[in-house]
């Protein structure tokens, strides 16, 4: 008998690019410390105890096993119904949407199916972490757009000019992560009209849809004709009804881009968990827990960017989604990311360094902070940054 040898295979990564992120690098550092961890965005309070109670009555009833492949009926009429409601376009549930593991998985599902090797695919720089090594892995070539420092408004020029012939996909995200920039609908219209002569498909990140501020509406590509027939649109039901551990989302898109997704979905997941989507299906009967989450957000928005008037930070437009950004240059000389550090170990408040989300680690002197968390917690953040 050959002697057995304990040797694995070298790899070479696919991914050279990926390491450790700095979600994991400063929740990590925020927990040694005992910092308030306003770094990585999820909310630090629980669901409505009736989602709780959906699940488990699901449970009970015997739910447990497979559901059809692009997830229980239900929850995609509630879904298309809500669309409807909401954005004035009509989704049929049996061929237009389909029930995904989070936003994450939806994305990297819409990417693997449509993007082939040599194909391009346009991202805006800031952008979430997740776009770019999914693009890689699909074969694709990441072109990256800056949206406006600053402003973080999107640049059409830039955007035409990034468009050519191998042009695939384009990745939109608004609410934004991480500026809190919501796109205007003149922003929506503007990308209508650039796209009409080309064969590029959107796909549009609507994950914080419900979390627009200020009486202003979410402009979702659902509401515009010409984007919508050529996108993927994005939500996550973790961001809506703050279970973001259960990772259960939706892609909503019109017909033959659905079956194409279907079939990488199908052989990806293949189906997500079935007593989830029953609760969520039952839940969705009462729209007045996503209509209400702006009100519900702004209040916290609005509580933190007051205590954040006790300190130096210049404190930039939060429009939507659960994050606040600021400048910190009158606070300190150091680059995003020491600063970051150092926020977290010496003062005790965990926040994201912007450059992160940034291939090329473009240094601005602004940090993310996430406002999704108890007013105590929000609170007790702001009295150790009083300190600054
Ligand atoms: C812009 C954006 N897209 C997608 C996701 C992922 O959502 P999910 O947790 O549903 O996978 C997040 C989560 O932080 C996000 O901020």
């Amino acid at each position: 008998m050959t002697p057995v040898t304990e040797r694995t295979p070298p790899l070479q990564t696919k991914l050279p690019a990926v390491g450790t992120t700095i979600f994991t690098v400063m929740s990590a550092l925020a927990a040694e410390k005992g910092a308030v961890n306003l770094g990585q965005g999820f909310p630090d309070f629980n669901c409505d105890p009736r989602l709780i109670q959906a699940v488990t009555d699901a449970m009970n009833k015997g739910l447990n096993q497979y559901p059809p492949m692009p997830g229980v009926p239900l929850l995609r009429e509630a879904v298309a119904a809500k669309i409807a409601a909401m954005y004035d376009r009509s989704y049929d549930a049996a061929s237009e949407i389909t029930i995904t593991a989070g936003a994450t998985q939806a994305i990297i599902t819409a990417i693997l199916a449509v993007v082939r090797p040599g194909d391009e695919v346009i991202v805006l720089e800031p952008c979430y972490d997740s776009y770019v090594p999914n693009i890689e892995l699909a074969g694709g070539t990441v072109v990256r757009v800056p949206l406006v420092p600053g402003s973080f408004r999107p640049d059409f020029d830039a955007i035409a000019a990034a468009i050519g012939p191998s042009t695939r996909a384009l990745i939109v995200n608004s609410p934004h992560n991480p500026s809190a920039t919501v796109w205007s609908r003149k922003d929506m219209l503007a990308l209508q009209d650039l796209l009409a002569p080309t064969d590029v498909l959107l796909i549009s990140d609507e994950v914080y849809e419900h979390m627009v501020f200020d009486e202003q509406q979410h402009q979702s590509a659902a509401r515009f004709p010409g984007l919508a027939t050529r996108a993927f649109i994005v939500s996550s039901f973790g961001k809506t009804y703050h279970v973001t551990g259960w990772k259960v989302g939706y892609v909503a898109a019109p017909a033959p881009l659905t079956a194409e997704f279907r079939k990488v979905h199908q052989f990806n997941v293949f189906t997500v968990n079935t007593p989830m989507q029953y609760a969520l299906g039952a839940y969705m009967a009462d729209p007045q827990q996503h209509l209400q989450l702006p009100a519900f957000y702004q209040r916290k928005r609005d509580l933190f960017r007051e205590g954040l008037k006790r300190t130096k930070f210049r404190i930039l437009p939060s429009e939507g989604s659960y994050f606040q950004c600021v400048d910190i240059s009158e606070v300190s000389d150091l680059r995003e990311a020491e600063f970051c550090q150092w926020l977290t170990s010496e003062i005790g408040v965990a926040a994201i360094p912007l450059s992160a989300f940034y291939g090329n680690g473009f240094d601005q002197r602004v940090v993310r902070f996430c406002f999704a968390k108890k007013d105590e917690t929000l609170n007790m953040a702001l009295d150790r940054l009083a300190k600054l």
